[in-house]
């Protein structure tokens, strides 16, 4: 059991009077402290102008960098807010130091954009893609992904969790394959930021992006990226402004030393405000709480789904997050969005276009997903396979 107090987070979540919201991996509910932030801003943008708000908020946009060190053990320079998730990656990713014949390791299910910015990469400048392949269990197979390491190997990039199905990769091991070969290690962590606890020193990662809106409940068009101020000194951002480097004369420039380096000087100043309170509203209930409860739910909802006739749960993996992905015979997976809909409950559907490699070699076309945070109920899993159930 954890010790969240689902009443009061629920009262914080005032959608959940009218909604069963089961897609938390696309965009949560921002809880009322976060949403509330976010609007003061706005309205102190339209009282005093943007400028001076932004002074006003200067204590809580520092903080919003002390607040993610805390979430995720750094230190607060090595943070950078970006406005989403994939160009807080792309923003690690076209910074590397690769060439041509430079090899990238990653895996079959690696997020659809982070795979495209790979091809990009490799017709344009001839890196070279090594993709490891699943164990039996669904997860990156650890012993096959070592032996695909070469002279040529520069940078393993991965996704912790993929966004079409349930299954953790295990960050923490690829983290000591990749310290073992001295090989820099980028995770995307988009969607496990927010459900479960993250520790970058324990993870070994050197870059790692996230986004605001799912299971951190900040904010739209908000992200951030950890970058280790042991790397920082070898990345040369793709595009820099004043904000990321100084002009330091006619002629020079200097980059920021720290991960403002990735940073634009304009950006949503509402949205940083209201992802610094969802960070600290995520580190008060806690992340192990957090981990716990939703790990409940999701489990709970796969097995309830796995005694529905014709439903198949779709996750794989040895470890699984609050991601429930499954097919049920009969019923195209738009068709069960639409249905759920209907009845109050909101869903999400996965389609190969966005995982050629996963859904390929599983052999799927599309699935629903249906994704669980802590502010959801047994009650809400137990309605939801009732109406799912309903039409044979
Ligand atoms: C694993 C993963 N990485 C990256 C992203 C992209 O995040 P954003 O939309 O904030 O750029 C997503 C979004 O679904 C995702 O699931």
């Amino acid at each position: 059991m954890t010790n969240l107090d689902i009443a009061r987070l629920r009262a914080d979540t005032p959608a959940c009077e009218k909604l069963i919201h089961f897609n938390n991996a696309g965009s949560s509910l921002m809880p009322t402290p976060v949403y509330q932030a976010v609007l003061d801003h706005l309205a102190l943008e339209q009282t005093i102008g943007g400028y001076d708000a932004e002074d006003k908020a200067e204590p809580a946009l520092e903080d919003f960098y002390d607040a993610f060190a805390a979430l995720l053990n750094c230190h607060r320079s090595e943070i950078a807010y970006v406005e989403n998730a994939t160009r807080a990656w792309d923003m690690a990713f076209y910074s590397l130091p690769l060439k041509e014949g430079d090899r990238i390791l990653t895996v079959e299910a690696e997020y659809v954009s982070n795979f495209l910015a790979f091809l990009h990469q490799a017709r344009r400048r001839g890196l070279e893609i090594d993709v490891a392949p699943c164990d039996s269990s669904g997860q990156v197979d650890l012993d096959a992904m070592e032996r695909l390491i070469g002279p040529k190997t520069r940078l393993i990039a991965i996704t912790h969790i993929p966004t079409q199905g349930g299954l953790v990769n295990p960050a923490e091991e690829i983290g000591k394959i990749a310290r073992r070969h001295g090989i820099t290690y980028l995770l995307d962590a988009c969607q496990s930021v927010g459900q479960m606890p993250l520790d970058v020193q324990k993870i070994g990662c050197d870059l790692l992006s996230g986004t605001g809106r799912k299971f951190l409940r900040g904010p739209r068009g908000t992200g951030f990226l950890y970058v280790s101020k042991k790397i920082i000194d070898r990345l040369d951002p793709p595009f820099i402004d004043l904000h990321a480097a100084t002009w330091t004369d006619a002629r020079t420039f200097k980059l920021s030393p720290d991960a403002r380096r990735f940073e634009n000087w304009e950006s949503y100043v509402a949205g940083r405000v209201g992802l610094r309170a969802a960070v600290r509203y995520a580190l008060e209930l806690g992340l192990e709480p957090i981990r716990a409860r939703v790990t409940l739910l999701a489990d709970r909802l796969r097995t309830d789904l796995a005694e529905l006739p014709g439903v198949t749960v779709q996750d794989l993996g040895r470890v699984r997050s609050g991601i429930v992905t499954f097919t049920k015979d009969g019923e195209q997976p738009r068709d069960i969005q639409a249905r759920l809909r209907a009845a109050n409950i909101g869903v999400s559907v996965s389609s190969k276009s966005s995982a050629q490699l996963d859904f390929g070699r599983r052999g799927l076309s599309q699935v629903v997903r249906a994704s669980v945070h802590y502010f959801n109920t047994e009650e809400e899993t137990g309605t939801f396979c009732k109406v799912l159930g309903s039409r044979a």
